[in-house]
């Protein structure tokens, strides 16, 4: 049977759109069973509308604390009976509550070789910083923003002269496939999360994820 994903997302969706991809192979274990935006007219709810997948906008401004959005967002989940809660460009900070309630059953994408720049402008710091290479992390979510234990990363080389939007084009290519494939890890049971690390195959994944180099 296949495992049913909830993806939450804040605006363009190409991640959530490489997912849906990835889902339309019959072999692929996972389906997208909702998604939810923290921002209405976005062009990813547009995503889900022409793959056909239940979707809606719950904006936090109509909220009058992070808690309370929280918990309305957990109602608005949990709806969907999912196995898997797929962050994609959600640009929330999570409540601890948030977090417990869906421990090792929620993943994030961050635009960083995390533990480098976590938080936000991360192309941008990494040019400011003459780092030569940048990249991305897959990682199970905690209570630490962009902390909880990396699955896998890719790399990208940063040139001279790129700006932070040639690098985040660079990167979101290598988003757009190493998510789909963490995604698959999970609903296979290859990975899961045990305390505070990421276990594929049984093994406690390093620091920076599986197969670094
Ligand atoms: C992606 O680059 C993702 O890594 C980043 O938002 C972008 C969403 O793009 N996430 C974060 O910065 C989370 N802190 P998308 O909407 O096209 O998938």
């Amino acid at each position: 049977m296949s495992s049913k994903i909830v993806v939450l997302i804040s605006g363009g969706g190409t991640n959530l759109q490489a997912i849906i991809d990835a889902c339309a192979d019959n072999n692929y274990p996972a389906e997208v069973v909702g998604v939810i935006s923290n921002k209405e007219d976005v062009y990813g709810l547009t995503r889900a509308q022409n793959a056909d997948i239940a979707n809606l906008a719950l904006s936090h401004k109509a909220f009058d604390s992070r808690e309370d959005y929280d918990q309305a967002l957990i109602k608005k989940i949990d709806a969907f009976d999912a196995d898997l809660i797929v962050l994609a460009g959600f640009m929330r900070i999570l409540t601890p509550d948030f977090v417990q309630h869906y421990q090792g059953k929620l993943l994030n994408i961050h635009p960083s070789l995390l533990p480098k720049y976590q938080g936000l402008n991360t192309h941008q710091r990494a040019i400011d910083a003459g780092d030569d290479v940048h990249g991305v992390s897959v990682h199970f979510v905690t209570e630490e923003l962009d902390g909880g234990p990396v699955i896998l990363q890719a790399k990208v080389p940063v040139f001279e002269g790129d700006n932070s939007d040639d690098l985040a084009a660079r990167v979101h290519e290598q988003e757009h496939r190493i998510y789909p494939l963490v995604v698959k890890w999970f609903a296979e049971k290859r990975l899961n999360m045990q305390g505070d690390n990421a276990v594929l195959d049984g093994n406690v994944l390093p620091i920076s994820g599986y197969a670094a180099d």
